[in-house]
């Protein structure tokens, strides 16, 4: 009895995500490309959008192996290009289980430097473009749902739309601000789609090795350290982890959360001006 009753507490039966469906917006490369492999890994059937086709073409020749998977390349701020991926998305799957809005785009100049258009392109890709995916890939995330396993929106903010970052030593307005909208939309969303049995849910990632990151670990990787009370980057497998958590079983009763997977950076300073 109690051995039937606690089968469902079992790790396999929890976190076990075989047979769902996924779409990985900027899936080319860093944090989309790392979720998109953890995905597969796990028996999801997965499509990657970035810009670039030869960085698509690049990760789905890694990607191949792991299971089945296709790339397009698609630039998430163009409604045309959106149309055609949710159109590729519905002729694959007839139906999408989880959708990761994590393409991003930063830019960090002086205030008296900062162009009109960089604000504007960073606004536009992390939270404009999320907000037009989202709310066009709702059919088809309706479609896969249920009451006990529902459709999964997970979106990648940021710890710094929870503090304002200063260790890359230059201001990083409309990014931090995009972030930090982002983690509200996804409360607006949570709301707005729970009777249709969607969850929505931000990772709120820290440091982790990227394309986005390559400048910052080169000069200020102590720096960044010093910050994080564990004093570390993250791991691949702790972005993964996450994911794997928000999209299973085990997370199909938290919705609208902000989680910080930043090793404590945004709630601390790293330091404690106390020694044991
Ligand atoms: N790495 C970190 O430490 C960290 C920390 C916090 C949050 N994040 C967030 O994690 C997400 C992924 O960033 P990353 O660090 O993995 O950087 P990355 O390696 O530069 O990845 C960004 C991805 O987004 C794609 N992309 C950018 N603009 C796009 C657009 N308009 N349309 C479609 N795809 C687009 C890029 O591919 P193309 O160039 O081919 O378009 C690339 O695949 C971002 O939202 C970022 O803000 C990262």
């Amino acid at each position: 009895m109690v051995e039937a009753e606690t089968e469902q507490y079992a790790t396999k039966a929890l976190f076990s995500l075989e047979g769902k469906t996924a779409l990985v917006t900027g899936g080319s490369s860093g944090l989309g490309l790392i979720m998109a492999k953890g995905l597969l890994r796990n028996g999801v059937r997965v499509i990657i959008a970035s810009r670039s086709q030869e960085k698509c073409d690049l990760a789905l020749s890694e990607l191949a192996s792991l299971g089945e998977c296709s790339a397009m390349a698609v630039d998430v701020t163009d409604s045309a290009d959106r149309k055609r991926l949710l159109e590729h998305v519905d002729e694959r799957f007839a139906g999408l289980s989880i959708l990761i809005n994590n393409a991003g785009a930063n830019w960090g100049a002086k205030l008296e430097e900062y162009p009109d258009e960089g604000f504007a392109k960073v606004i536009n890709t992390n939270l404009n473009a999320v907000f037009s995916l989202t709310r066009d890939a709702v059919p088809l995330l309706s479609k896969a749902a249920t009451v006990d396993d529902p459709s999964r929106i997970i979106n990648i903010g940021s710890m710094d739309g929870i503090h304002v970052p200063v260790v890359q030593r230059v201001p990083t307005f409309a990014y931090s601000s995009s972030k930090a909208a982002l983690h509200h939309l996804t409360r607006s969303f949570a709301i707005e789609l729970a009777h249709r049995h969607i969850t929505v849910n931000a990772i709120a990632p820290g440091f982790f090795a990227s394309r986005m990151t390559d400048y910052v670990f080169e000069h200020f990787i102590e720096d960044i350290k010093d910050d994080c009370p564990l004093h570390r980057v993250g791991k691949p497998e702790e972005i993964v982890g996450i994911v794997t958590y928000l999209a299973s079983r085990a997370g199909a009763y938290t919705n609208g959360t902000v989680i910080p997977v930043d090793g404590g950076t945004s709630i601390s300073k790293g330091k404690r001006p106390w020694t044991d």
